[in-house]
């Protein structure tokens, strides 16, 4: 860890991994297990990480009301953030205009708008207003420019749009974002590594703007291209499917070899254990394992 830097700034971390190509993990959790489970790796590895929660787990952690799930999300993941020694930054992920006020006005650490379904000049607007509130309250604040496909969503997001290296120049100058999702071939909620990434286009995106660049839909792209991303310019990478995975064929392994357990603890400790070295072997592939030591 570079002396100048204060380990709770998560602007001054994602700049540190952008100058010394690395990667920060941002893992999506859904219950306390997961956040445990992903704060645990990072005291383990000795890792920064970023723990963030999304529109759809908002509302499942809030029984449907998102601005409950952002509270819930908020006390548990401070919790355990201030359980380990490392710096753990808690995020909130592909949030809507009003769940970023809110996130804002709780105090997390950074947030994402999520405007990529918007026309171009409205997905300018709208971000840009939330980026001066933003900033006003000291807070991070992520903008995603071409759309990175979501499967299940609504046909435009089912298909996606790659991003245009020229739009994401004016796009951070008239939002003043500190940090970029970028759209490159990657989908979200692949269970298997097979998808390829158009690093040409990284390559060009990154030409025209020096934010910290944002990888979302990792889980489902081939590891070498993850590493080359990286080397061209993704400072943030955002995993859920590969670490739910591991989280739920625990519980899977557990209940079938166990069928006439009915005390959640003893499925839910193998599933929590899992996703930590999960989140541990994703850690090791951004190259963040060890950036954290004193
Ligand atoms: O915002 C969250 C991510 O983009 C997760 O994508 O489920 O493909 O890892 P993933
Ligand atoms: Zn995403």
């Amino acid at each position: 860890m570079a002396l100048t830097m204060n380990p709770r700034c998560i602007a001054q971390w994602l700049q540190h991994a952008q100058e010394n190509r690395y990667a920060i993990g941002a893992f999506n959790a859904n219950t306390l297990e997961q956040i445990q489970a992903i704060v645990w790796a990072a005291e383990i590895e000795k890792s920064p990480a970023i723990l963030q929660v999304s529109h759809n787990a908002l509302l499942y952690l809030g029984n449907g009301k998102s601005v409950l799930g952002l509270r819930y999300f908020h006390c548990m993941a401070k919790t355990a953030a201030g359980s380990v020694s490392m710096p753990v930054f808690v995020h909130l992920d592909h949030g809507t205009y009003h769940e970023v006020l809110w996130a804002i006005g709780l105090g997390y650490n950074s947030v994402m708008f999520d405007g990529s379904d918007l026309p171009f000049d409205e997905n300018i607007r709208q971000t840009h207003a939330l980026s001066r509130i933003a900033h006003s309250a000291g807070v991070l604040i992520e903008a995603e420019l071409g759309e990175v496909p979501k499967p299940g969503g609504t046909a435009n997001e089912e298909e996606g749009a790659l991003t245009d290296p020229y739009q994401a120049k004016d796009f951070i100058e008239q939002t003043r974002v500190d940090s970029l999702a970028i759209s490159i071939g990657s989908i979200h909620g692949g269970k298997k590594k097979l998808v390829r990434l158009d690093l040409a286009l990284l390559r060009k995106i990154r030409d025209q703007v020096d934010v910290p660049l944002v990888l979302h839909g990792s889980s489902g792209v081939v590891d070498a291209d993850l590493k080359k991303s990286i080397d061209y310019g993704i400072s943030k990478v955002n995993t859920a499917t590969q670490s739910n995975l591991a989280f739920s064929d625990a519980v899977m392994a557990y209940l079938h070899e166990n069928p006439d357990v009915v005390d959640p603890r003893k499925y839910l400790v193998p599933a929590r254990d899992e996703m930590s070295k999960a989140v541990s072997d994703r850690m090791k592939l951004l190259g963040s394992t060890g950036r954290a030591q004193a």
